[in-house]
């Protein structure tokens, strides 16, 4: 049951290929998480078609927020405050959260708060697990952005290393394509490398010169692509599991290795992963055993709230508004807005 004190934050995300709308409550607590995905429908082009976004969010915004509303058995004249994605993401799709989150606000006369997209996916961790709280490391590893991050504080971020290229996302959705795995790529790569041998081919592990905690994926996807071709040309029939569990894991090995560097190096004990790619089963696992052997907490969430979801913006928007941020009626979609910056 609700009490007057308790924050209730209805959040909406609408970044990408995800409609979502999330009632949480004090911070930690998730009443409802609704998604409506279209992936289906970008499935049949290979990948996220902005335009087609755009139209489809608008379609569904008001649904979901209604049903968030309804699970989580609350009123918009009970809710604290109104958070929203408003960047980075697709331009027009993040326009349709933030309008309706505006519209929201100002039918209400409840407040507005303009979340990050990345700390929503780093504040996914707080939901199940009650005690984890800053300072911590965390790898963010999704479709748009690989980001080695330090959570200085709630809303405190300072980014160590960042990729130069591609996202760890972005490569397993090419390298997925390129086997013929099709769109997204990330839980199909997953699946196949379970069938696979990793040590089978051996592709590249970039280091990026003057950064230890930089990332770049981009050779090793030319790799990927340079191994069919060559197999190819010779007529030699590809092996696709082993080609999904080597690259897979020439990803997870840099991932690992940057990762634990970084937490070394800065002396802390806790380590968390987040982002659609951290729901990769292997990289979960090597992470688990590097973090035990180092006796390093690891932290990661459920898939469900890996992947874009409204909870996490919903939790982030908590710590938000506890920190007195509040965003005005002019706030704005902003495709590239960077980590830490309003
Ligand atoms: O965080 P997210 O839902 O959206 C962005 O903010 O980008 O991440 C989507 C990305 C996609 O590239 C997808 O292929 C990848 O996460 N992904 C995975 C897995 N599940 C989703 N990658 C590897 N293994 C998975 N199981
Ligand atoms: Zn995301």
């Amino acid at each position: 049951m609700e009490t007057k004190e308790d924050i209730l934050i209805l959040a909406i995300e609408s970044s990408c290929d995800e409609t979502a709308a999330s009632v949480v409550k004090n911070g930690r607590e998730v009443l409802s998480n609704i998604i409506a995905s279209q992936i289906e429908l970008h499935t049949l082009y290979g990948g996220v078609v902005p335009e087609i976004a755009s139209r489809k969010h608008i379609e569904k915004v008001n649904q979901v927020i209604e049903q968030a509303l309804k699970e989580a058995d609350v009123t918009l004249g009970a809710i604290t405050a109104i958070a929203v994605t408003y960047g980075p993401g697709l331009v027009g799709a993040l326009l349709v959260g933030v309008s309706a989150a505006k519209a929201v606000s100002f039918a209400t006369g409840k407040p507005l708060v303009g979340v990050h997209h990345i700390e929503g996916h780093i504040s996914a961790n707080f939901i199940e697990n009650r005690a984890l709280e800053p300072p911590f490391a965390c790898l963010v590893v999704s479709g748009g952005h690989t980001h080695l991050v330090i959570v200085k504080d709630y809303g405190e971020y300072e980014i160590l290393g960042r990729t130069r290229d591609d996202a760890a996302g972005e490569a397993f959705d090419k390298v997925a394509r390129a086997i013929g795995l099709g769109y997204p790529g990330g839980p199909k790569i997953d699946r196949l490398a379970q069938e696979g041998n990793a040590d089978a081919i051996s592709f590249p592990r970039a280091k990026v010169d003057g950064s230890d905690y930089d990332f770049s994926f981009s050779g090793l996807k030319s790799a990927v692509l340079n191994y069919l071709n060559t197999c190819e040309m010779k007529g030699v029939e590809v092996n696709r599991a082993d080609v999904a569990a080597s690259f897979q894991k020439a990803v997870i090995d840099v991932l690992v290795e940057h990762s634990l560097n970084a937490v070394k190096q800065y002396g802390f004990d806790k380590f968390a992963i987040a982002g659609g790619v951290a729901s990769n089963s292997s990289l979960r696992a090597a992470f688990e055993s590097a973090c035990e052997k180092q006796n390093i907490s690891f932290y990661h969430p459920s898939p469900i709230f890996c992947t874009d979801n409204a909870a996490m913006i919903g939790v982030a928007g908590y710590y938000e508004y506890i920190r007195g941020t509040r965003s005005g009626y002019d706030l704005n979609a902003v495709p590239n807005l960077r980590l830490g910056e309003r």
